[in-house]
């Protein structure tokens, strides 16, 4: 399984892992790798590339020097054993539900420092486990072995997981494509985590393709390059603009 974990993230080219080198600095700058331990991920709609972030973001983390847990909590979709063929793996359903414990769901890789939870099995409810103590025990059990864990969640315009989830974590990053969303809905997603006390880390604006990569890395302005789309993104959520 660890060389086909390899093998999908190796498809990797240098302008993206260079990017998400860039998200987690950016993290680091604000001072908020420290302080924070936990991150759900999360996007308005589905595919805009919350678990291609979430995966990549945990790896640069783990080459980084840091011991990091990705944790698929998108219990509703098990999309990353999917993507390895299988879907036998107990996971965190499977803890939250009493069925097992930490060390049973927990699977290291061949990348130095990257561990990860797979969803487990389908839960009848999904929300109802995540609202439970147990997701704040897990959590408090899983930052003893780790310096990071990265929570994919399903997408908030869909299912309120990401709230529940997010409430219980130290801060949340926002995945969008910005052709795909309208700046209503990143709003209304925005107030959403607020009114559930989620702390908002930032944006990663997904999708944005070479060359204007390569623009924002000559001119450290990033959403210049995207200007025409991401200036309503910054216009809702003023006060959380960073990349
Ligand atoms: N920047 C990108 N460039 C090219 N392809 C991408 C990019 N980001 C994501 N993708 C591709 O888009 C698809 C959806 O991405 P991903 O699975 O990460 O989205 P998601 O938000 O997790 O989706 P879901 O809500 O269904 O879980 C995948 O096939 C992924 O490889
Ligand atoms: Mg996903």
């Amino acid at each position: 399984m660890t060389s086909q974990l390899s093998s999908i993230l190796g498809k990797l080219n240098n302008p993206a892992e260079e990017a998400y080198k860039v998200l987690r600095a950016n993290l680091s700058f604000y001072g908020l790798i420290k302080a924070i331990k936990t991150i759900a991920i999360t996007s308005y709609s589905p595919g805009e590339g919350k678990t291609t972030t979430s995966l990549n973001l945990s790896i640069s983390m783990a080459k980084s020097g840091m011991k990091v847990l990705y944790v698929d909590a998108d219990l509703r979709k098990p999309m990353l054993m999917k993507a390895l063929g299988k879907d036998d793996f107990e996971g965190l359903s499977n803890y939250l539900s009493g069925h097992a414990d930490l060390a049973e769901i927990i699977h290291s890789t061949d990348i130095n420092g990257f561990y990860y939870i797979p969803c487990g099995v389908k839960p009848f409810d999904p929300t109802a486990l995540l609202n439970n103590d147990k997701f704040d025990t897990f959590l408090k059990e899983a930052q003893e072995d780790f310096d990071m864990i990265i929570i994919d969640t399903p997408p908030l315009g869909s299912v309120i997981d990401c709230s529940i989830i997010a409430a219980k974590t130290d801060g949340v990053l926002l995945v969008i494509r910005p052709k795909k969303v309208k700046a209503k809905n990143a709003l209304m997603i925005k107030e959403q985590l607020d009114k559930s006390n989620a702390k908002i880390l930032g944006v990663v604006l997904n999708g944005v393709n070479q060359r204007e990569y390569k623009e924002y890395y000559n001119s450290y302005d990033y959403y210049g390059t995207k200007r025409k789309y991401a200036k309503g993104w910054l216009k809702s959520l003023a006060g959380n603009e960073r990349s």
